[in-house]
């Protein structure tokens, strides 16, 4: 069953056509990379998907539900997620106060419930603690955020993200701008979040995509160019012109 549902969606920017005339199913439970050369439209296809930008034309449907032009600010409670190309965290807070924030922002007791005192709604401290946990960050809950490392920042933004219960999490270049061993520790994050969660993934990293991928579609000035299991991508002509040849 698909979990997210594009249906012909467009964006254009005045002149711009960013996003033009998009398609696709992502099924439950799977993980979909999105992957395209520089400027091809896969940051407001996400940006469509959450709100940030609404689109030109066309339709997101979630779970059934048609969620076209929700506002950021409603996704997480229906249930989508979205780590940030930069991170996103609030750097005068600590690691586990950026977790609480939105654990609580999304617990569905503490919907509509803002006097209500943290303390009483059960389960919050746990889900604060497994999305720690889930990241590795444990040891470093009671630290300011904007004292950790680079690539314990984007393991927060992970944790961040988890912590509000998503079905769907979509993640845009995880990777980027990490050293080598931070990379090689989100991939590691990715491949156990994998199956658990369904993920949507933008990303450069040909080896990443192709190693953790169960299918791809591949962006080329705003359109589909090609969609397929890794395989079949690795193996597509005119993918390797558009994109993987100019690397080669
Ligand atoms: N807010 C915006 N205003 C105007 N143009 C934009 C905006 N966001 C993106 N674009 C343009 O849309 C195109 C696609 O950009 P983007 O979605 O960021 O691509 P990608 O993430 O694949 O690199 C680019 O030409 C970019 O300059
Ligand atoms: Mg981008």
């Amino acid at each position: 069953m698909a979990l997210l549902e594009i249906r012909d969606l467009h964006k254009n920017f005045g002149a711009v056509a960013a996003v033009a005339g998009v398609t696709l199913s992502v099924e439950q439970g799977s993980l979909h990379a999105i992957i395209g050369p520089n400027g091809a439209g896969k940051t407001t296809f996400f940006n469509c998907i959450t709100g940030e930008v609404a689109p030109t034309r066309g339709h997101v449907l979630f779970d059934g539900r048609d969620i076209t032009g929700s506002p950021p600010h409603r996704l997480p409670a229906l249930g989508i997620s979205r780590s940030f190309q930069r991170t996103s965290i609030f750097p005068r807070l600590s690691v586990a106060e950026n977790v609480w924030v939105s654990a609580y922002g999304t617990h569905p007791l503490a919907a509509g419930a803002m006097l209500r005192h943290a303390d009483t709604i059960p389960g919050l401290d746990e889900r604060i603690r497994d999305a720690l946990h889930e990241v590795g960050l444990e040891r470093h809950a009671g630290r300011l955020a904007d004292e950790l490392s680079h690539g314990d920042q984007r393991l927060l933004d992970f944790a961040i993200a988890l912590a509000a219960s998503p079905r769907l999490l979509l993640l845009d270049e995880p990777t980027a701008g990490l050293s080598r061993s931070d990379t090689q520790m989100v991939i590691e994050l990715v491949e156990r979040l994998k199956g658990r969660y369904t993920l949507v993934l933008i990303e450069h990293k040909m080896d990443m995509v192709m190693r953790v991928s169960d299918r791809i579609s591949v962006m080329y000035f705003g359109r589909l160019l090609a969609e397929g299991s890794p395989e079949a991508i690795r193996g597509d002509l005119r993918v390797r012109e558009a994109y993987l040849g100019r690397r080669a």
